[in-house]
């Protein structure tokens, strides 16, 4: 199920999945978000699998303690503007934002999950 199927939006209703887009700009109605930002460190790939490693730490914290987690790399279109609005030195590149809290349950949409393969499609073991 795709999430425009998951929020009853026909495929070809551009209106409503724009509308349904633009609900990454409200972080979803959640109350907080986190903006990862990391600093230029060579070609960026070690930084930025550091980040990747805390952010699923974050995610799995805030599961533990009965939070949802939203990721968001859209947020990243509007670094600059979050640098400017946190001071932020443009030496630091935003990867993504999570927006966070307590689910609303009765939201529709709020219960959607991506489909993910089964492990033996995503991990390969050499034993
Ligand atoms: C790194 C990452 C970036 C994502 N970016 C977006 C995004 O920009 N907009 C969006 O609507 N969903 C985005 N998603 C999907 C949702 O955050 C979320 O994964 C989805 O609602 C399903 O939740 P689940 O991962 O618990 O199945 C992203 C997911 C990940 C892991």
């Amino acid at each position: 199920m795709t999430n425009y199927q998951a929020l009853g939006i026909a495929r070809e209703d551009r209106d409503q999945r724009r509308i349904a887009t633009l609900r990454n700009l409200d972080f979803f109605g959640a109350p907080h978000a986190a903006l990862l930002f990391m600093p230029e460190v060579g070609d960026c790939v070690r930084t930025a699998a550091d980040v990747g490693m805390w952010a699923q730490t974050f995610l799995l914290s805030l599961t533990a303690h009965g939070l949802g987690s939203i990721p968001q790399t859209m947020l990243g279109f509007y670094a600059d503007t979050a640098r400017e609005a946190l001071k932020i030195d443009a030496s630091h590149k935003m990867l993504f934002g999570v927006s966070f809290g307590y689910v609303d349950k009765t939201a529709v949409g709020s219960d959607y999950r991506i489909e993910k393969v089964p492990i033996d499609e995503s991990v390969t073991l050499h034993v």
